[in-house]
């Protein structure tokens, strides 16, 4: 994957979305080995993969992490995909340490924005109404809040939780929660 990695910068560089990712359901009961593997590699590893070769070859710029609402609590239905996230979190931090002063990490945790796969408008209505602010957002909402970090010149280390207030609600998505 570093190899990879190293093939893809071939430009100049100034910033870092590290927004792929993959989501699935598998819960505490029925989580494999291999699936948080999988899990960890494509939303922590490439993202950390990615980010150290930014930093090695651009040597400054901004890099920005999508996250998850979900980061906010526990999500028994999703474990490989939320221990994922809090990895992708714990680097954040991390790399907003390590590869200060001259470049800068932070992260975008959206809610309700758009639906899973297999699952349309209908399920972003319904689940609305467990939002404080009670509606979804749109994409719109996520890039409104990557433009403002790109923008900035003193924020690092920092998550913006782009959710509709969904975080402040402990959120705990237990086994008779469906979102
Ligand atoms: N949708 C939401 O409401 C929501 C809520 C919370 C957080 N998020 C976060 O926001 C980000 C975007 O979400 P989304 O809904 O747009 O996700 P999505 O529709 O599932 O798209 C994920 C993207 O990741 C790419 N990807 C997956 N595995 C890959 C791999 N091994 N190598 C390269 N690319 C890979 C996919 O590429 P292909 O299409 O080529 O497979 C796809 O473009 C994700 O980080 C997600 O966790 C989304």
């Amino acid at each position: 994957m570093e190899e990879k990695a190293g093939s893809i910068f071939s430009g100049r560089l100034d910033i870092l979305i590290n927004n792929a990712s993959v989501f699935s359901p598998d819960t505490l009961t029925d989580a494999n080995f291999n699936e948080v593997v999988r899990r960890l590699q494509i939303n922590a590893w490439a993202p950390f993969v990615l980010s150290r070769e930014f930093a090695r070859r651009a040597g400054k710029g901004k890099i920005i992490n999508i996250l998850d609402t979900r980061i906010a609590g526990f999500d028994f239905k999703h474990l490989p995909y939320i221990m994922s996230k809090h990895a992708l979190y714990l680097l954040t931090r991390m790399t907003a340490v390590e590869f200060a002063p001259h470049i800068s990490v932070n992260s975008v945790a959206p809610g309700l924005i758009l639906p899973p796969g297999g699952k349309g408008e209908s399920y972003l209505e319904a689940l609305a109404s467990t939002v404080p602010l009670r509606r979804h957002g749109e994409p719109r909402d996520v890039t409104d809040a990557v433009l403002f970090l790109l923008k900035g010149n003193f924020i690092t280390g920092q998550v913006i939780f782009v959710d509709g207030g969904r975080h402040l609600m402990e959120y705990c998505d237990g086994p008779d929660s469906d979102h």
